[in-house]
């Protein structure tokens, strides 16, 4: 797909694109400078090689809400998932605050990650954990301790509305819960960037207004 920068990137093939959202997050937060220099991501299919991405360059400032718009295919999970090395490039470079993260090894990635925030499309919550597990996860791996983690666990899940589901498990909840319990979890580092793959889709829109 070819890419034309703007507020919001539009992917080959979208239909009608939406005006771009720009919008201050959180302003304490510490927030991080992204650029994609000739991007390019090729998949390995069983029927030969599936271009996914090619020649993005594009700049996403501080505190900047930017949207990737696009059909189904088009390219947008393949994007954001080179921002945490998720996606390795095939060509190309992605620098954070003017650093190319493409020469990482696994000790920087996971501080890199750390900094980064992803909710995922598919949710990716762990089935046998609850809720209040599922979250605290990212703390406990990261050495935080217990009392810090109570604290944390408990603000994120009363900033996305779920007190009351900390005991449930992921198959109890309904779809845009789920993706509340991913939005929790995705903030337990304050992150400096935080990727969003369709993170609102099934939110209502006062959620949505709250959580950005
Ligand atoms: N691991 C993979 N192996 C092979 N091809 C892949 C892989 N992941 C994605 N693709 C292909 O790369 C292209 C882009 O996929 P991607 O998931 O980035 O699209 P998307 O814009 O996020 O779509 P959607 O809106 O459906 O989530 C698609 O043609 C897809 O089939
Ligand atoms: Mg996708």
């Amino acid at each position: 797909m070819t890419a034309s920068a703007q507020r919001a990137l539009t992917l080959e093939g979208a239909e009608a694109p939406h005006a771009a959202e720009q919008a201050e997050l959180h302003p304490q937060k510490q927030h991080a400078h992204v650029r994609f220099i000739n991007l390019g991501k090729v998949y390995e299919g069983p029927q030969g090689p599936v271009p996914a991405l090619q020649g993005i360059d594009l700049d996403i400032q501080r505190g900047e809400v930017f949207g990737i718009i696009g059909r189904s295919g088009a390219g947008k999970s393949s994007l954001i998932r080179t921002i945490n090395r998720l996606e390795k490039p095939s060509n190309g470079r992605v620098l954070i605050d003017q650093v190319d993260i493409g020469d990482f090894n696994e000790d920087t990635l996971v501080a890199l990650r750390r900094r980064i925030g992803m909710i995922f499309q598919h949710f990716n919550l762990m089935s046998a954990k609850t809720v209040w597990q599922n979250v605290e996860l990212p703390l406990k791996v990261a050495g935080v301790p217990k009392a810090q983690r109570q604290r944390k666990v408990a603000e994120l899940l009363a900033l996305v509305g779920l007190e009351g589901k900390h005991k449930a498990y992921p198959a109890q909840l309904s779809g845009g819960q789920k993706q509340r319990v991913g939005i929790a979890r995705a903030l337990v580092h304050d992150p400096a960037i935080l990727l969003c793959d369709e993170a609102t889709s099934a939110l209502d829109p006062e959620t949505t207004q709250s959580i950005l």
